[in-house]
């Protein structure tokens, strides 16, 4: 991801599942959400896939099938859109592909991307899968399985420095979907330079961030409010 834009304002966005609510994938936290559904222990740690990885795989291959047949949102394009007047970098905690989808350019996945998996051997071998279930008889070159390309809970985040670079550079945070609960993530919302104007978007319980603005709103609902105040 490049650091240098020139457009004259710079807009960071850090996202997270609430922002693809309305597209119809559902959240983690909130009521209902996937981890009430799932243990996190069951099927997003790196000892759950030692443990069982055919259940891990099966709840990936489901995530990923429900992900192609979703679309995009008014929030995802609207973001893509501001490609035209702004710098905008997009920094997701989803795994989903809309943010792409909607045409965004600048997007650092820092939790890792259905649509691609890796070897169990060697993390920099990633393939590209788009929507297709990972088989047990799927290999590597090196001849080992593949696994999800994303980051479970007890691994380390590889594009968090980078996230971090982006958020320092920032002129502007828009927090859209997410609950901060999670770190390193959480923690980038500190990484803005002091007087940097911060609004969030959520429509439940938002998550605090100190000096922001709040828009209590669906991701949807608030950009179009947000997005007034902007022109
Ligand atoms: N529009 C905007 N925000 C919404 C909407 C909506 N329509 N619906 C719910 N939300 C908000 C919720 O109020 C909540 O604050 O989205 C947030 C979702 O929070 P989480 O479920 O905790 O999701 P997220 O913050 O993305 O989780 C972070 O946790 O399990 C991991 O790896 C997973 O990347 C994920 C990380």
């Amino acid at each position: 991801m490049a650091l240098t834009y020139s457009s004259t304002q710079h807009i960071v966005v850090l996202t997270g599942a609430g922002i693809s609510a309305e597209s119809g994938l559902g959240t983690f936290r909130d009521h209902g959400g996937l981890w009430e559904q799932h243990s996190v222990y069951d099927v997003a740690t790196p000892e759950a896939f030692a443990r069982d990885p055919e259940l891990v795989q099966r709840f990936y291959n489901a995530r990923r099938r429900q992900l192609a047949d979703v679309e995009p949102n008014f929030a995802h394009r609207a973001l893509a859109e501001l490609e035209q007047t702004h710098a905008v970098s997009i920094i997701t905690q989803n795994i989903d592909d809309l943010h792409e989808r909607a045409g965004s350019t600048r997007v650092l996945h820092l939790h890792g991307e259905l649509t691609k998996a890796r070897s169990t051997v060697d993390p920099e071998l990633i393939y590209d899968i788009g929507y297709a279930p990972i088989t047990p008889e799927e290999r590597c070159v090196l001849g080992s399985p593949l696994r999800p390309h994303v980051v479970w809970f007890g691994e380390l985040v590889p594009m968090i420095e980078v996230a971090m670079e982006v958020a320092s550079q920032a002129d502007y945070l828009l927090v859209i979907g997410t609950s901060l609960q999670v770190y390193p993530a959480a923690g980038l919302v500190d990484y803005v330079a002091p007087g940097v104007p911060i609004t969030v978007i959520d429509p439940g319980e938002p998550a605090q961030v100190q000096g922001a603005q709040v828009i209590r709103k669906t991701a949807c609902e608030g950009m179009r409010e947000w997005l007034q105040h902007l022109r």
